[in-house]
């Protein structure tokens, strides 16, 4: 059974009430509840994680080496600012499907750069909590076609 580490940066704990008009009205323990649930369904172990704190999320990824398979990874908008978030996620070497609940290119332009891109398997976007499902079906898949049979 594949590990997966959903793992979401700052202001995401505040999803239900947050803007719902750009980021939907479900929670993020509804998110996170989705994700373990979905998880199970699809043979993955998931276990969660949400801090509001560059380096937190820093400590989180490094920690999933050697323990996670891969990470779902919302980084809020240190998406669009963190280099030493992208340069965690390229140590580890874990595959890292990059998850957004808005679609972050038809929105502003500093909001269209993401440097988790450039280490990413592949960025989900403009779902809405749907995202994170497909991003667990997303990381499967990837999982299963890099092992072999
Ligand atoms: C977000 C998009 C970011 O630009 C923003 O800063 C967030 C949420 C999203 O899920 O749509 O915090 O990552």
């Amino acid at each position: 059974m594949y590990k997966a580490l959903i793992l979401n940066g700052p202001n995401l704990n505040l999803l239900g009430t947050r803007q719902p008009e750009v980021y939907g009205g479900t929670t993020l323990e509804m998110v996170e509840n989705l994700c373990v649930s979905h998880g199970s369904s699809i043979g993955m172990e998931v276990s969660c994680l949400q801090s509001n704190h560059e380096g937190a999320l820093i400590d989180a990824i490094h920690a999933a080496k050697g323990v996670q398979d891969g990470i779902v990874l919302n980084a809020g908008a240190y998406t669009h600012t963190s280099i030493a978030l992208m340069d965690a996620i390229a140590s580890v070497e874990l595959p890292i499907v990059e998850v957004h609940l808005s679609n972050i290119h038809a929105r502003e332009a500093f909001r269209n750069v993401s440097y988790i891109s450039k280490v990413a398997v592949g960025q989900i976007c403009g779902f809405g909590a749907q995202g994170y499902v497909l991003a667990l079906d997303a990381l499967s898949a990837h999982l299963k076609s890099e092992t072999p049979a």
